[in-house]
């Protein structure tokens, strides 16, 4: 059986005042039927961009290339059309900025309705009955009456759930979740967490999580995608990702992870993400390298396996490996 969503060489090319970038470079992943993928990395790594693009909702000047297959289907030859349905009903997202993705002028319960009339063809009192139990599934409380508030009488934390209502409303197949607690006090961050399984594991919807919190990570996710200023480096399910990481700048993701167990200092990321215009030729981290030679600066290194299920593109894990 082929994969829920293939992403094969995929690249987001933007033309910026200082020149142009690739903002996400070649980059292969795969989502299984009913998983968790997190995909991490520091801010300005692509990892919105790369949601954006596998809904092919990067705007001209910019440019995507490669492929994004969808339960076999290429989503790169549907219609305008066929791709808006998509968008619709089988894959769905939560943005990383609620307030803005949900529309102004509408309350909250009608645009959820419309959006149930639309994709799932419910009449207008099957649908309205349908965004209530939705409201009540992200446990907003008394929905009878936050339905019929607009966006911004409600709060921050309000309007995410609103957003994963909508997003699951038609049941899609795969949720792409943009950084879908950031900003959120903690124990909201939480339930919305919890939320997020639970309706996978109901509903056997695959998730990709974005964030760039591996603690985050740690808690929901199966598998994890390492991203680095555009490019995948590795990709591992959790726990090998967590006790094994085998390129320098996971293994600096994980050290910078704050533990309530460990009364350790925090050892921040070396270096900063380098700038996407002209990067270097070979690999993008080896500014930041602690393991870098010389062919490191040269050729960008491919993936190799790390173990199973676990892949890396690194020189310094190949040359050490089965040293260390
Ligand atoms: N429309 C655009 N035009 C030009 N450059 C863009 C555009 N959108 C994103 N970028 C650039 O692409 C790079 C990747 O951005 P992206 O938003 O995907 O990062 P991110 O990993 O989601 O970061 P964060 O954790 O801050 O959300 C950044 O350098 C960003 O400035
Ligand atoms: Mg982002």
């Amino acid at each position: 059986m082929t994969e829920l969503l293939e992403i094969s060489d995929l690249t987001v090319h933007f033309e910026i005042n200082q020149g142009a970038i690739e903002a996400v470079d070649h980059i292969n992943l795969t989502i299984r039927r009913g998983e968790v993928l997190g995909l991490v990395g520091e801010s300005g790594s692509g990892k919105s961009v790369t949601s954006f693009a596998i809904l092919r909702l990067i705007r001209p000047p910019g440019r995507v290339s490669g492929s994004v297959h969808f339960d076999g289907v290429d989503l790169g030859r549907l219609s305008e059309e066929e791709m808006r349905r998509m968008r619709g009903a089988k894959i769905a997202m939560v943005s990383q900025t609620p307030r803005t993705a949900l529309n102004p002028l509408l309350t909250v319960g009608k645009q959820i309705s419309r959006l149930l009339m639309v994709h799932a063809g419910l009449s207008p009192r099957e649908a309205d009955k349908k965004m209530l139990e939705m409201l009540r599934l992200v446990r907003i409380p008394a929905p009878e009456k936050r339905a019929k508030q607009y966006p911004h009488q409600l709060s921050g934390g309000m309007c995410q759930r609103i957003m994963i209502a909508m997003a699951l409303a038609t049941s899609p197949q795969l949720l792409l979740a943009d950084e879908p607690t950031t900003g959120l006090d903690v124990s909201i961050a939480a339930k919305i967490l919890d939320l997020l399984r639970e309706l996978s594991a109901k509903t056997g919807a695959a998730i990709m999580l974005v964030t760039h919190d591996l603690g985050v990570v740690a808690e929901i996710c199966d598998r994890v995608a390492v991203m680095h200023a555009g490019q995948v480096v590795e990709c591992a399910p959790v726990r090998e990702l967590f006790h094994n990481p085998a390129h320098p700048y996971t293994k600096a993701l994980v050290r910078s992870i704050p533990r309530v167990d460990r009364d350790v200092v925090l050892e921040p990321i070396p270096g900063s993400v380098p700038s996407l215009v002209n990067p270097p030729s070979g690999c993008r981290y080896a500014g930041r390298c602690e393991w870098v030679m010389d062919r490191c600066r040269v050729a960008r290194p491919t993936m190799i396996e790390a173990g199973p299920g676990h892949v890396v593109a690194c020189y310094g894990f190949e040359e050490r490996r089965g040293t260390c």
